[in-house]
C-alpha cells in the first residue's frame, strides 16, 4: 500500500479529493460482502439506468454486490474529478467497456472486474486498461476448456504441469487473457487463440505473443496482481511506462 485513504466500510467514506498521476495505475480491492449490505447509501449514488439494471437481479446478493461495486466506482472517479459522484455520467462501448463521458474533458479510464464478493477497481490516465479476477474453483477439468479458450501454446503449457499445479495454472491464464481481452475492450470478439500468455507467476510481461501483428504484444503490460487468498487476478495496461500503487481501498486489510 502506497498510500493512506481514508475509506470506511461502516459509513463509506473515501477522501473527497483523490490524485492519480499520469504514469500511475492505481488499484482498488473491495470486499462487497463487507459493505454490500449498505443498499440505501449505494442507491443515492447510482443512475436510473444502474437503479433498473440493480432491479433486474435475481438475488438479493448479486443486487447488493453490483450496486456496491458502482457506487464505489463512482465514488471513486468522482474524488479523482472532484465531482459529484451521483452527476458522472458513462456511455457504453459496441462491446458493453464502460467509459466516464461526463464529465468531459479528463483522461481518466478504468475498468472493473468482480469474482463472488471480491470486486477490483484499476485507474489511470490516458491509457487502455483491462482487470480481471476469479475465484479459484476446482469443480471442473482444466484441460477440457483450455481446449475450448486457450492457444495452443497455452495448453502445451497447462498440460506440461503436474496435476496439483493445474488448477492455478488455468487461471492464471484465463485472468491474463480476460484481463487484455478487457484492455482492449474487444471482450470475447477477439479471438482467444490469436495470442498467447505467460502461464508462470511473477511474470512481469505475460502477453507473449500476439497475431497477426507480433508487435502488439510490446505495447501492452500484463501482470498478475494480488487479490487475495483464493482469488486471480491480472491487470492489462496500455504501454510500460507506468507504475502500480497497489490495494488504495483494500478494505480486508485496513
Ligand atoms: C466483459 C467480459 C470480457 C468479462 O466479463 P466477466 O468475466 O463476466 O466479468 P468481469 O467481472 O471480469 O467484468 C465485468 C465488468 O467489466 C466491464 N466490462 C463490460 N464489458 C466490457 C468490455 N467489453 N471490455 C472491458 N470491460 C468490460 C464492466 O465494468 C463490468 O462491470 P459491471 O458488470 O459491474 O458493469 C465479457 O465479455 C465476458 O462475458 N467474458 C466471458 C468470459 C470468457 O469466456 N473468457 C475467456 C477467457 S480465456
Amino acid at each position: 500500500m502506497t498510500q493512506d485513504r481514508n475509506i470506511s466500510n461502516s459509513n463509506f467514506r473515501i477522501e473527497e479529493s483523490l490524485q492519480l498521476s499520469k504514469d500511475e495505475v492505481q488499484l482498488w480491492r473491495v470486499d462487497l460482502e463487507a459493505i454490500g449490505g449498505e443498499e440505501s447509501t449505494w442507491r443515492q449514488a447510482l443512475s436510473s439506468d444502474e437503479l433498473a439494471r440493480a432491479g433486474r437481479f435475481h438475488f438479493a446478493r448479486d443486487r447488493q454486490r453490483f450496486m456496491a461495486c458502482r457506487a464505489m466506482l463512482r465514488k471513486i472517479l468522482a474524488a479523482y474529478l472532484n465531482a459529484d459522484a451521483k452527476e458522472l455520467r458513462f456511455a457504453y462501448s459496441k462491446k458493453e467497456k464502460p467509459s466516464l463521458v461526463i464529465p468531459a474533458g479528463h483522461d481518466i479510464a478504468f475498468n472493473v472486474a468482480h469474482s463472488s464478493s471480491v470486486a477490483l477497481l484499476a485507474f489511470t490516465r490516458g491509457r487502455n486498461i483491462g482487470v480481471d479476477v476469479e475465484q479459484l474453483r476446482r469443480d471442473f477439468d482444466p484441460d477440457a476448456i483450455a481446449k475450448r479458450f486457450f492457444s495452443e501454446y497455452e495448453r502445451k503449457q497447462l498440460a506440461a504441469l503436474p496435476p496439483e499445479e493445474q488448477v492455478e495454472a488455468f487461471f492464471r491464464c484465463w485472468t491474463r487473457k480476460e484481463a487484455y481481452m478487457k484492455a482492449t475492450g474487444e471482450g470475447l470478439s477477439l479471438p482467444l487463440t490469436q495470442f498467447d500468455v505467460s502461464l508462470a507467476t511473477g511474470e512481469k510481461n505475460a502477453l507473449l505473443a500476439t497475431r497477426p501483428d507480433p508487435n502488439e504484444a510490446q505495447g501492452w503490460s500484463l501482470q498478475e496482481i494480488p487479490s487475495g487468498p483464493g482469488f486471480v487476478a491480472a491487470l492489462c495496461v496500455q504501454g510500460r511506462d507506468w507504475k502500480l500503487s497497489l490495494s488504495l481501498g483494500d478494505l480486508e486489510h485496513r
